[in-house]
């Protein structure tokens, strides 16, 4: 792996702009996947979620430039369970994916707010499930089949990884 100089840190409504540049970068991203039109003023707009009192948000700085983020809530969307953290929204910059950007971002998250999480993967997004896979064996210590089950909020089936990380969570293996 390249030597990346990773730095995470908990986002202020102050990055509220910051955000919105990258949500629009990771809306590009799920248009190759979901059937999302660009605006007319030739931005991408995220499909769905929006920065709400619940969300705990994540930036992540490369270089100290940003490189991705992270965000999630409490509450299932699966199965409803309101102890459970849902992994709402994980984004790495193209530039510097197959790097562990996003191994060092997950387990920052999941360091922060322990306890039982859901990490959800639509169907099409092959590249995210290999991610998570790794992601979540690590976390867990274990490997973790995804289930295939419904969102409660848009009834569509997604993959859904079910678990708890092991704390402390592991290091770079
Ligand atoms: C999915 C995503 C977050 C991965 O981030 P990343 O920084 O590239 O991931 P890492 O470099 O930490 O990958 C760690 C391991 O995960 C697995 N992995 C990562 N990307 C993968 C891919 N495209 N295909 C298969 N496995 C993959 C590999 O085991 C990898 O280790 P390796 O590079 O040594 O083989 C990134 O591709 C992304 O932002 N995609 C677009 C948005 C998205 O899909 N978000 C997730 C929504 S559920």
């Amino acid at each position: 792996m390249r030597e990346l100089r990773l730095r995470v840190v908990k986002a202020s409504r102050d990055d509220a702009p910051l955000l919105e540049n990258l949500l629009a970068l990771y809306a590009y991203d799920f248009s190759e996947m979901l059937a999302l039109e660009i605006s007319a003023d030739g931005s991408y707009v995220p499909d769905g979620w929006s920065w709400s009192a619940e969300d705990h948000v994540w930036l992540l700085y490369v270089d100290d430039r940003p490189a991705g983020f992270a965000v999630a809530t409490r509450g299932s969307l699966i199965d409803g369970r309101p102890d459970v953290w849902d992994m709402r929204e994980f984004f790495i910059l193209r530039r510097h994916r197959r790097a562990g950007a996003g191994l060092h971002l997950a387990r920052a998250v999941w360091e922060q707010l322990p306890g039982v999480w859901d990490v959800r993967v639509i169907e099409p997004n092959v590249a995210a499930l290999g991610f998570w896979r790794r992601a979540v064996a690590d976390a867990a210590g274990r490997a973790v089949a995804p289930t295939l089950a419904v969102n409660t909020r848009n009834g569509k089936s997604e993959r859904v990884f079910r678990f708890e990380p092991s704390s402390p969570s592991r290091p770079d293996g």
